[in-house]
């Protein structure tokens, strides 16, 4: 895993903005997979301005998003939905039906699962994933537990990330208890992984990530470390732990 630590979670999304942009270039039909939360939108907020200030063209990308609540509306301030059309769709060019949502209202969620594995296997796949890591080490919403599902599936969110969730709604009661994820199958056939963590309540998870010595499904982001081309990118806060522990080793 490369690891990056940057000063601030500015320049670590300036550093993670570039290459998303650099695919952009290269790329004739890039696929991007992306997350929600608070980590990237400074990520999401540069790609605006290039958009808004060089007028950069997105049109030829496709997009899937990681999850969504099962039973939200869509327009729900706190769908994942609207977050993405308010931090980022609503600013850029990419014409809709190649931006693809989990339907956390579908009538029919396993069929909803099904469909969004086929999606994204007809689109050849996801080039660059974008991921947060929760404070119990979910990926998506691929919570902790005994075993890892490789497919979208519904998925009980852990006391941990309602929690962390509910500083974005009126109370946590109001955090719904379900959602729908990507499984880890998509991500990890990501050509690329970029994971960013930022701030010290993540120092913990983070060094635990890069220092656990088992596949863990209870940390679920343990699986990316058999990824041949996963970029971890910190501030300092994040990293704090973890650097203090490789200094500590090097001592001894
Ligand atoms: C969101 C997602 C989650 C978040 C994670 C970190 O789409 O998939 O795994 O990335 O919960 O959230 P923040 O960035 O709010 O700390």
């Amino acid at each position: 895993m490369n690891i990056i630590v940057a000063s601030t979670p500015g320049e670590a999304s300036e550093y993670v903005a570039k290459r998303i942009l650099n695919i952009i270039d290269a790329t004739p039909a890039p696929v991007l997979g992306l997350a929600t939360g608070g980590t990237p939108k400074g990520v999401y907020q540069m790609l605006r301005d290039e958009r808004a200030k060089e007028g950069r063209d997105f049109s030829h990308l496709t997009t899937f998003n990681l999850d969504e609540y099962v039973g939200l509306d869509p327009a729900h301030a706190q769908s994942y939905r609207y977050y993405m059309n308010t931090h980022l769709f609503d600013h850029i060019n990419i014409p809709s039906p190649q931006i693809h949502f989990l339907d956390g209202r579908a009538s029919d969620l396993a069929r909803e699962c099904l469909t969004y594995d086929k999606a994204i296997e007809n689109a050849g796949g996801i080039d660059f994933q974008l991921l947060g890591i929760g404070h119990n080490g979910h990926i998506g919403f691929n919570e902790p537990s005994g075993t890892l599902q490789f497919k979208t599936h519904v998925t009980t969110l852990d006391e941990a990330t309602i929690e962390a969730n509910a500083r974005f709604f009126d109370a946590s009661s109001q955090v719904p208890s379900q959602a729908i994820t990507m499984g880890v199958e998509p991500i990890m056939h990501a050509e690329e992984i970029v994971l960013m963590a930022f701030g010290e309540d993540k120092a913990d998870i983070v060094d635990a990530l890069l220092n656990t010595p088992t596949l863990d499904p209870q940390l679920p982001a343990s699986i990316l470390r058999l990824h041949r081309n996963v970029t971890i990118i910190l501030d300092k806060a994040a990293a704090n732990v973890y650097q203090n522990r490789q200094s500590e080793e090097g001592i001894q």
